[in-house]
C-alpha cells in the first residue's frame, strides 16, 4: 500500500485534504504530520483520528531526524507538503518564522526525501508568489510563465520554497510538482483570513475591517476543489512542472463583503468599518488555470454562490470551533493587528 506524507494536515487545507482521502477511501495510508502552531488545530481532524489509514504526529518539517524516523518507520513514497506559515498581515509583525517554516522547512524536507527516495513530492504554492496584477487589464491573468515577483514576506518566503523545489528537479532529478492555487475559503479556515473572520466577527456583533478601498480582487476557490486539483497532480502531474490553479472567480473585497453581509441578514453602514490599508497590498490576482484542464481534465465543481453558503452555514453551525480559536492568544493578535487601524 501507498504512504502519502501529508504535512500541515492539521490547517485548513491539509485537514480539508487528508478528510476528502480518507472519505473516498483512498488505498493509502496517510501520515498526517504538524507542529500545531497556533493555526494547526487537531479538532480539525478529530473525526479521523481513529481511522486506521490515518497516522498523527506532532513535529516540525524542519526536523530533519524526526522526518527521518518517519521514512524509517513507515516507509514515505510521496510527500504533499502543506506546512507552512501561511498569513500575509502575521508576515509583515514578523517574517522569522515564515523563513524558518516556509523556507528552511521546504530545504530539510527536500534533503530527508532526496536521501531516502521519494515517489512524488508535491509543493503546495500560492498564486502570491507572482506578485500583482493591474486592475485595468482583466485580460491578464497569472499563467506558469509569469515571473516570480513576490510582495509580502510570505510570498517572498514562499516563492524561495519554489525556487528550491525546482532546483531539486533539475539538479538531482526528484520527482517534484509544484500547485499554485489562488484564495481558499471554506471550513475550518483560520478565522484571521477574509471570509472567516468577516462571518464570525458578524456573529459576535463586531464589525469587519475592510482594509483600503475595499477594491483590491481576489480569485475565490472553494477548498474541496483545491484539494481534489492537488490531488489530481499528485496522481498525473509530469514531474517538474508548474500548475496554477484558479477558480475563475475573481472578487473584489467589498463584493465579498456585500454577499456575507446579505447572507447573514446585516446591514454595511452598521457592520463595516474602513481600515487603514495593509502596506504593499497586492491589489490583484487572477489565475489561468488551462494547463491544468487541457493537461489533467481539472476544472472547478463548486459556484461560488452555493459554496459561500455552505461555508457560512458551516461557521454558523461549529462555533464552538471557532470560538475557541478566538480567545486567548487570538485576542493578543487582534489587538496588535487591528487596534492602531
Ligand atoms: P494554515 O495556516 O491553515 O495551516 C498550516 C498548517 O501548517 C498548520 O496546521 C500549522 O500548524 C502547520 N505548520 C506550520 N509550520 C509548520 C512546520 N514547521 N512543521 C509542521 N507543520 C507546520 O494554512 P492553509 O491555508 O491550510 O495553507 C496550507 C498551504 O497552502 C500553505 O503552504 C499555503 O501557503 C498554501 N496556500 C494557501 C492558500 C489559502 O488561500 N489558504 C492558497 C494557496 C496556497
Ligand atoms: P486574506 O484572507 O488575508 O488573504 P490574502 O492576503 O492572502 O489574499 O485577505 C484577502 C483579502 O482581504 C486581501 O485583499 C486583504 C483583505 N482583508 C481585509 O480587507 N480585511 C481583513 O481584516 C483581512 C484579514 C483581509
Amino acid at each position: 500500500m501507498r504512504t502519502i506524507l501529508v504535512t500541515g494536515a492539521a490547517g485548513f487545507i491539509g485537514s480539508n485534504f487528508v478528510r476528502m482521502l480518507v472519505s473516498r477511501g483512498v488505498d493509502a495510508r496517510l501520515v498526517a504530520l504538524d507542529k500545531l502552531t497556533y493555526a494547526g488545530n487537531l479538532a480539525n481532524i478529530a473525526d479521523l483520528i481513529d481511522d486506521e489509514r490515518l497516522i498523527f504526529v506532532r513535529g516540525d518539517i524542519c526536523d530533519a531526524e524526526l522526518l527521518s524516523g518517519l521514512w524509517d518507520k513507515h516507509g514515505i513514497g510521496e510527500v504533499v507538503n502543506f506546512a507552512a506559515e501561511s498569513h500575509v498581515d502575521r508576515s509583515i509583525m514578523g517574517s522569522g518564522p515564515f523563513v524558518s517554516s516556509n523556507v528552511v522547512g521546504t530545504q530539510v524536507l527536500l534533503d530527508v526525501a532526496r536521501n531516502k527516495g521519494v515517489n512524488r513530492f508535491l509543493q503546495v504554492s500560492t498564486d502570491e508568489v507572482y506578485g500583482t496584477l493591474p486592475e485595468d487589464k482583466p485580460e491578464i491573468k497569472f499563467t506558469e510563465q509569469t515571473p516570480l515577483a513576490p510582495n509580502s514576506p510570505y510570498s517572498a518566503s514562499k516563492a524561495a520554497a519554489d525556487c528550491l523545489v525546482r532546483s531539486y528537479f533539475h539538479t538531482f532529478h526528484m520527482p517534484v510538482l509544484t500547485t499554485r492555487c489562488s484564495n481558499n475559503y471554506g471550513p475550518y479556515q483560520f478565522p484571521e483570513k477574509l471570509i472567516p473572520l468577516f462571518v464570525t466577527n458578524l456573529m459576535e456583533g463586531k464589525k469587519v475591517p475592510l482594509y483600503g478601498d475595499g477594491l483590491n480582487v481576489r480569485d475565490w476557490l472553494y477548498v474541496e476543489d483545491h484539494c481534489e486539483a492537488i490531488w489530481t497532480v499528485l496522481e498525473r502531474g509530469r514531474p517538474g512542472e508548474v500548475y496554477n490553479i484558479g477558480g475563475n472567480n475573481e472578487l473584489n473585497n467589498r463584493r465579498i463583503t456585500e454577499v456575507i453581509l446579505r447572507e447573514m441578514g446585516k446591514s454595511w453602514d452598521e457592520s463595516v468599518q474602513y481600515v487603514k490599508d495593509r502596506p504593499g497590498h497586492d491589489r490583484r490576482y487572477a489565475i489561468d488555470a488551462s494547463k491544468m484542464q487541457r493537461e489533467l481534465g481539472w476544472a472547478p465543481r463548486h459556484r461560488f454562490e452555493e459554496a459561500i453558503r455552505t461555508t457560512i452555514r458551516w461557521y454558523i453551525e461549529n462555533q464552538a470551533w471557532w470560538r475557541a480559536i478566538k480567545s486567548g492568544e487570538y485576542l493578543k493578535y487582534y489587538q496588535q493587528q487591528y487596534a492602531s487601524r
